[in-house]
């Protein structure tokens, strides 16, 4: 199956629409909160959020701009966005389905664009940087969240695999350096940067994704042998009968060249 279909599959499911509303991370999470002080939208802007999911990111700008075009690749979490919209009256948000890799907007369209914790699904992450760039305004603004790993490739590769398990659509997360050299190379200039670690509960952030028993046994072991170089990263730590870890994530306020 393409990534594409399994992200379709993996997000439709009640427990990941209702997972994604709900949690704290997404609804709450520092890095909203990092990028809604960190950009200064004018009231006449119009915006696009990139992978909405359940639209927490889009229905934060939306009272400061003009409109806000909320797209996602899986119709069950944007039946979500909208329907959180109607409820808190939100009516200049609009949802569209679109694949971040080929966005079906023109050139130059936007004054803000924004992606939150979603990079790390998209099979050809350059690509929908570039396309970032595309459809954003000369000196438009970009607000973007991911979560990152360490340099070092074999750990690296643990950490994603150890993602891949939990859920099968994750792509790959990569160590900052990367990531901004992919923002570079597409135009972008890094005006803002932030760097956050989030700790999670380990059944709340399996349970989003439906991971069978069997699976949490494995992911379970996994943590307990990590490699030396992601210590600092998932931090584990067995508490109240229960698993904690950390995720590290980054925040990137950008603009794209004229
Ligand atoms: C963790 S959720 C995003 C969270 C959201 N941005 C927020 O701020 O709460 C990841 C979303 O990425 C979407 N997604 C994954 N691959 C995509 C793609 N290629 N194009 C558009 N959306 C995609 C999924 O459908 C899912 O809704």
């Amino acid at each position: 199956m393409s990534n594409k279909r399994t992200v379709q599959q993996q997000f439709s499911s009640r427990n990941a629409v209702r997972g994604y509303a709900t949690s704290d991370i997404h609804a709450r999470g520092e890095s909203l909160a990092a990028l809604a002080s960190l950009i200064h939208p004018q009231p006449d802007w119009l915006a696009l959020d990139v992978a909405t999911g359940a639209g927490h990111t889009a229905l934060t700008f939306a009272p400061r701009v003009r409109q806000v075009i909320a797209t996602d690749i899986t119709p069950a979490m944007l039946a979500k966005t909208a329907e959180l919209a109607a409820q808190r009256q939100v009516s200049n948000l609009e949802t569209r389905p679109a694949d971040a890799e080929s966005l079906p907007f023109p050139d130059d369209t936007f004054d803000l664009l924004t992606c939150r914790l979603a990079l790390h699904h998209f099979p050809h992450a350059e690509n929908a940087i570039r396309e970032f760039a595309r459809v954003l305004k000369p000196g438009g603004t970009l607000g973007f969240t991911d979560n990152i790993t360490v340099p070092e490739k074999a750990a690296a590769g643990f950490y994603n695999a150890y993602e891949k398990l939990r859920d099968p659509s994750h792509h790959w997360v990569y160590p900052l350096a990367r990531l901004t050299a992919m923002f570079e190379r597409a135009g972008f200039s890094i005006i803002e940067t932030r760097r956050l670690q989030k700790e999670l509960e380990f059944h709340t952030w399996a349970d989003r994704q439906n991971v069978s028993a069997e699976n949490k046994a494995t992911l379970q072991t996994m943590m307990r042998e990590i490699p030396a170089a992601l210590k600092p990263l998932f931090a584990p730590r067995w508490a109240d009968g229960t698993l904690y870890f950390s995720l590290w994530e980054i925040v990137l306020v950008m603009e794209i060249g004229d």
